[in-house]
């Protein structure tokens, strides 16, 4: 059937991805754990064959055809990240582990080279454990203060509070694109305007972003951007930091090994150029070829057409879930992505999970590594719902059956 909103034929679009046609527990399988990982379609899964089966060889290594072949096609899938983000150059694209890596990258270089004990980092209270244990760890090795903006109870970062954090002593942001754990979209390019007429660098988390949104890094403004390539479509153990060249080349590498050098003697080592020299090691080159394919992918169908399918799935699924009796959705922003998080009565969220899983409804019960969130909520752990574009109405219509049955079992 056509979706008059994004002209699309959602039927079509889901026979793309294979295990969307599984059943678990002899039930239809309802996937609704987007925000922990995403799907693959079958070119993403085609894609990782073909390299296997018939080019993998190491890149920037061989003289022979399939190496040269596969660091052509390595090289097209940092352009087509390029692309993605509207970065100015591919140089400003490096190949990571994940987001999480990205981070810690950016931490570890451009932290321990930037920040002097007493400076502060300034992060918001909604982030993910990525965005702050690495801040912790450099508060611990060298003295760092981490500062923590509060956000009130729709999820929103309190803005007022933050333009106060915003101190002199501040001398980097480091903040999420989207809340995994609330769905909560940020004002991004407000918050890196408000920290460069001060002159503080700006990180962005875009793992719960790229998939739901299209991103700009040059109008967003952003000095570091990461995202998570499973998140995407893509394969895990993949993932890319955007870094502005500028910044990039002031920063040390990150690992020292193979190809991050141009030359190396007992006497003295140089780096190589960007990207390379934050990619030491032979990197994941299926996974970014896979990446490529994804991205490929999703830009086919269209990130515009994708947030106007995924609006009209949260405003349904909202309503459709404060109908069930004791249900409290946790996260109201007014700017939100399609997110679901809630508790229900008394029943612990790993009981619903449990529950929905034997109907085949994959939800994610727990934390969802955002421990601090679930602190200023006063909730031990949520239940979360999250949506991509080949969700259904009639999913979510599953798994609201479901929960009004988990209402009568704790009734
Ligand atoms: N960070 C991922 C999630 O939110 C794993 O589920």
């Amino acid at each position: 059937m056509i979706n008059k909103g994004t002209g699309w034929d959602i039927e079509k679009v889901r026979r793309d991805f294979p295990i969307l046609r599984e059943q678990v527990y002899g039930k239809p399988l309802t996937y609704l754990d987007n925000a922990a990982t995403t799907q693959k379609p079958q070119i993403v899964i085609d894609t990782l064959t073909q390299y296997y089966a018939k080019e993998n060889a190491n890149i920037h290594r061989g003289i022979f055809c399939l190496s040269e072949q596969a660091t052509k096609r390595y090289k097209s899938a940092r352009h087509k990240v390029q692309g993605f983000l509207h970065a100015a150059s591919d140089q400003e694209i490096i190949f990571v582990r994940g987001t999480t890596e990205a981070i810690n990258l950016v931490a570890h270089c451009y932290g321990k080279t930037f920040l002097k004990p007493g400076d502060e980092v300034l992060i918001p209270h909604m982030e993910h454990h990525s965005n702050i244990v690495p801040w912790q760890i450099l508060a611990e090795q060298n003295g760092i203060k981490l500062k923590v903006a509060p956000i009130n109870d729709q999820g929103e970062l309190m803005m007022e509070e933050f333009v106060k954090l915003l101190t002199d002593r501040v001398k980097f942001v480091s903040v999420v694109h989207v809340s995994n754990a609330l769905g909560t979209v940020n004002s991004v390019k407000e918050i890196v305007r408000l920290a460069h007429a001060k002159g503080i660098p700006v990180l962005v988390d875009g793992a719960q972003a790229v998939a739901h949104t299209s991103v700009d890094v040059q109008d967003l403004g952003c000095d570091f951007y990461a995202f998570s390539g499973h998140k995407l479509l893509g394969p895990t153990g993949v993932g890319v930091l955007y870094g502005r060249k500028e910044l990039l080349e002031k920063m040390p590498p990150y690992q020292g090994g193979g190809d991050m050098i141009r030359s190396v003697s007992f006497e003295k080592t140089v780096y190589n150029d960007l990207p390379y020299k934050f990619e030491a090691g032979t990197p994941h080159i299926a996974g970014v070829i896979g990446l490529g394919a994804a991205i490929d992918y999703i830009s086919g169908i269209g990130l515009d057409r994708i947030e106007v399918h995924e609006q009209e799935l949260l405003k349904y699924g909202t309503k459709k879930l404060l109908e069930v009796p004791g249900l409290r959705i946790i996260g109201t922003a007014k700017q939100k992505s399609a997110i679901l998080s809630f508790v229900l009565g008394e029943a612990h969220a790993h009981d619903i999970g449990t529950i929905l899983d034997r109907q085949g409804i994959a939800i994610r019960a727990g934390h969802h590594c955002a421990m601090p969130v679930m602190q200023r909520f006063k909730v031990p752990a949520t239940t979360r719902a999250s949506l991509a574009f080949y969700n259904t109405v009639e999913e979510i219509d599953r798994m609201v059956a479901a929960l009004h049955e988990v209402t009568e079992v704790f009734q």
